[in-house]
């Protein structure tokens, strides 16, 4: 198991090769996993001579309590005029940060306070580079957010039938995983009832349940900092055969893909063995989105399985795999599991019933 220090250190011996002497962290699932602090506001710089926690009065003793060997720095007025400032002071004069996660405004900000002895680089993913690799504490964490998706999805589904609307199952979902001790929901919880179902990111809305209706749920906790995401699809009432061989065509493509999802395989791979089950049914055309996407602190975060994806997977990494057909004005349905690579095997961490439920 690494301890935020080891991973900094891991982290701070990729910055020559990056020819930068700090690093500004500015997402906080980053500076969590580099330092421990869990308050949502301000900035981390990770540099040789040691690393510094920027932010303000309010988390100031919760930065102290949870990091160590993390230096605060009180930050006055904006937060990144205080960065800049920081940085003019500092010894550090090629500064990398991340242009998906700090703004324009942001940066002129710092260049501004920081003055022209700092150069300002690009430096992309380099933290997220190391998250792709969980260990044996992240995966441990990641077991018990998946088992407790599991779970809420087969509470959930214990309480379809005629009449209920999509927003009173989508509260329930998240009482209930709340009540299990989740600190909220990964991502705003997806329920849709017949028709809805072909929309693949469906909000809870007031629809109510009908007989002979589809029902997607797809929901995912944050358990201990760490996310899961599960996605099940029951019918209401005996399914027809069209809804029968989609489900399936999806149920196989989700077994070849994870059966594909090895050490050493690429991404991209682990798409195309799902993508080929659907081809092999003619619903290929119906699956409108890529197979999975990497797990972690966040809910969506690398390694992408999707169509081309060159990386190969390593142990340590978590991935959904998810395929799905989609028909306007019919509905959908989708399978969605998290599975975490290992050197000599796949472990599938959720753990629900996946042959097709017919309530
Ligand atoms: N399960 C929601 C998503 O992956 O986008
Ligand atoms: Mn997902």
């Amino acid at each position: 198991m690494k301890t935020p220090f080891e991973r900094l250190r891991s982290l701070i011996s990729s910055l020559p090769a990056a020819k930068i002497d700090a690093l500004l962290i500015t997402k906080p699932t980053n500076w969590y996993y580099l330092t421990g602090f869990s308050g949502e506001s301000g900035a981390l710089v990770v540099s040789r001579k040691g690393s510094t926690l920027v932010t303000d009065g309010r988390f100031i003793a919760q930065g102290r309590v949870e990091t160590s060997g993390v230096r605060i720095h009180e930050q006055k007025g904006a937060l990144f005029e205080s960065v800049g400032q920081f940085l003019k002071v500092s010894h550090s004069r090629r500064v990398g940060f991340d242009p998906s996660q700090v703004t324009v405004g942001q940066l002129q900000s710092l260049e501004k306070e920081a003055g022209t002895r700092v150069r300002w680089i690009p430096a992309a993913g380099k933290v997220e580079s190391l998250r792709m690799r969980k260990d044996r504490g992240e995966l441990a964490q990641m077991r018990r957010a998946a088992i407790l998706a599991g779970e809420v999805v087969e509470q959930a589904i214990g309480l379809l039938k005629p009449g209920i609307r999509e927003f009173e199952v989508g509260a329930e979902i998240e009482y209930q995983m709340r009540k299990k001790g989740a600190s909220g929901p990964a991502f705003e919880t997806i329920v849709a009832f017949g028709e809805r179902a072909a929309l693949p990111h469906a909000r809870p809305t007031a629809k109510r349940l009908r007989k002979n209706e589809l029902v997607v749920l797809d929901l995912g906790a944050i358990l201990g900092h760490y996310c899961s995401d599960i996605t099940r699809t029951v019918y209401l009432g005996r399914a027809p055969k069209r809804i029968r061989s989609w489900y399936q065509a999806v149920l196989e493509a989700q077994a070849a893909a994870i059966a594909a999802a090895k050490n050493g395989a690429a991404c991209g791979d682990v798409d195309r063995a799902a993508r080929q089950v659907l081809t092999g049914y003619h619903f290929d055309h119906l699956f409108v989105h890529s197979t999975g996407h990497g797990l972690g602190l966040e809910v969506h975060e690398d390694p992408r399985v999707a169509r081309g994806q060159k990386r190969p997977l390593e142990p340590g990494n978590v991935i959904t795999i998810e395929p799905g057909v989609y028909s306007e004005g019919i509905g959908g349905i989708r399978i969605e599991d998290d599975v975490a690579v290992h050197a000599d095997r796949t472990e599938v961490l959720t753990r629900a019933p996946r042959d097709l439920i017919e309530i």
